[in-house]
């Protein structure tokens, strides 16, 4: 049934929502305070790089079914609203709701009776309940559908997500699943659950892939100690179907817009309720170590020492997003890499096929990757785009001053990259081993 749908925020979660109910046959009208942006999208131009995301809304702009708007009156006559607004870090932590509860107080002024009010960005266990009372209207039911899109995937996940979350109190059973209906028919797993169960959900998904993540990479570490492989170690935990093999590759550590805030989350909230949940705070201190230790191997590697002295050195970066497939440097461990080496003096030249600029103070970023090997001591992979292994690594290893690779990511094969002169580390992993 095609229902029309308000959805409140253009960001990232509201322009994809906006987009996918356009395309799954809904009428939608999108609503953000900021006119510019509601000017361009009303054009058809995206800034938001989503692969299939551009196309989605020109479909739904040229069929008539999709506008953007800054006038909240427009929600007038919708049968649901998405409320897809931010909720960033705050104090100590918690998640700063004072933007979503500032439109949730105009709603009661602008929506007609009936009209379902759910929560689709992440937002705090409890919220349900307190927007509720902040709307102060019965006739408008509240229903909690958390996202769960992955950055460069949001399209893809939206129309194919693993499950989809639906909570309410018993009373808003039948709005709960008028919302559930707007997915059409759909093979993903439909579950209907309370209020705070579905709220909690999200949190703990991101949190424990945060814990897998900060898992691995202290298992790397360990793996160096004892001449272990973590692309083995990590492989054979992966064939376990109790674990999975996702989300077990070492790196710089989890970084970008909601592993971060949600592991802060998450730990506030057990906090709140006098929970002990100290595995989330080690999480959170073993990716701060990540960063350091990945400066350390970067040290040495180049100068034989971990706090051998890096001033004056020049050094090519492969990467700089939180990861491949986005230029998004939110809370990006890359970054951070970047800004420790430059504090110690390095010269830094950087690389991503996502990122045009970022603080030219702490690194220059060209437009090709064979210039950031120009005469450097050492290349450093912080981002594992896939065509970094595709580069001709004989061409970078000539234009360097020494062919020394660090690969944060383990994205290379450390064999091809020997062949054409590296000397190459990972993480976990030995180069004198075998490899795949
Ligand atoms: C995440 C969740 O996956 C998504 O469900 C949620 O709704 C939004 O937050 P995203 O922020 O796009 O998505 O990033 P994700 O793909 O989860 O990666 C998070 C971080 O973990 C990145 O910094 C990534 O590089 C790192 N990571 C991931 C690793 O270091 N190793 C891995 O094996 C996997």
């Amino acid at each position: 049934m095609t229902e029309r749908v308000g959805v409140i925020g253009a960001g990232y979660v509201g322009l994809t929502s906006a987009a996918c109910f356009t395309h799954l046959g809904h009428e939608v009208v999108c609503v953000d305070n900021d006119r510019s942006k509601v000017d361009e999208l009303g054009r058809g131009e995206v800034t938001i790089a989503e692969p299939g995301l551009t196309e989605l809304v020109r479909d739904g702009l040229s069929c008539g079914r999709l506008r953007f708007t800054t006038d909240g009156r427009e929600l007038s006559d919708v049968d649901v609203v998405l409320l897809c607004l931010p909720t960033p870090k705050g104090k100590d932590g918690d998640p700063d709701v004072r933007v979503l509860e500032e439109v949730v107080a105009t709603l009661p002024g602008l929506l007609a009776p009936g009209c379902v009010v759910v929560t689709k960005s992440t937002v705090p266990v409890g919220t349900g309940t307190r927007l509720a009372e902040l709307l102060g209207r019965p006739d408008l039911p509240v229903v909690s559908n958390p996202e769960f899109l992955r950055e460069g995937h949001a399209v893809e996940d939206f129309l194919n997500p693993d499950r989809i979350v639906i909570g309410s109190v018993p009373e808003n059973r039948a709005a709960a699943e008028r919302v559930a209906a707007l997915y059409g028919e759909t093979n993903a797993p439909l579950w209907f659950t309370d209020p705070a169960s579905a709220e909690l959900a999200k949190y703990a998904s991101n949190a424990f892939l945060a814990l897998k993540v900060s898992y691995v990479n202290v298992l790397a570490e360990l793996c160096e100690h004892y001449g272990a492989d973590i692309r083995d170690v990590g492989r054979l935990m992966g064939l376990d179907s109790r674990i999975g093999p996702a989300f077990l590759v070492p790196g710089p550590g989890w970084g970008g817009s909601c592993l971060p805030k949600d592991t802060a989350a998450l730990l506030r909230t057990a906090e709140h309720a006098g929970v002990d949940f100290g595995i989330l705070r080690d999480a959170m201190k073993a990716n701060a170590r990540q960063r350091a230790a990945v400066v350390r191997k970067i040290r040495r590697a180049i100068t034989g020492v971990s706090d051998g002295s890096l001033s004056g050195i020049r050094i090519g970066l492969l990467g700089l997003a939180f990861k491949a497939g986005t230029g998004d440097l939110r809370d990006s461990p890359a970054l951070a890499v970047a800004r420790e080496l430059a504090r110690s003096g390095a010269v830094l030249t950087a690389y991503d096929p996502g990122v045009e600029t970022v603080e030219p103070d702490i690194v220059q970023v060209v437009d090709d990757p064979y210039l950031v090997a120009k005469d450097a001591a050492a290349l450093v992979v912080l981002t594992e785009w896939p065509e970094f292994r595709e580069l001709d690594w004989e061409r970078l290893a000539a234009a360097t001053e020494r062919a020394v690779v660090v690969d944060a990511r383990n994205l290379l094969d450390p064999a091809a990259v020997a062949e054409a002169g590296f000397t190459h580390t990972g993480l976990g992993t030995d180069p004198n081993r075998r490899t795949r």
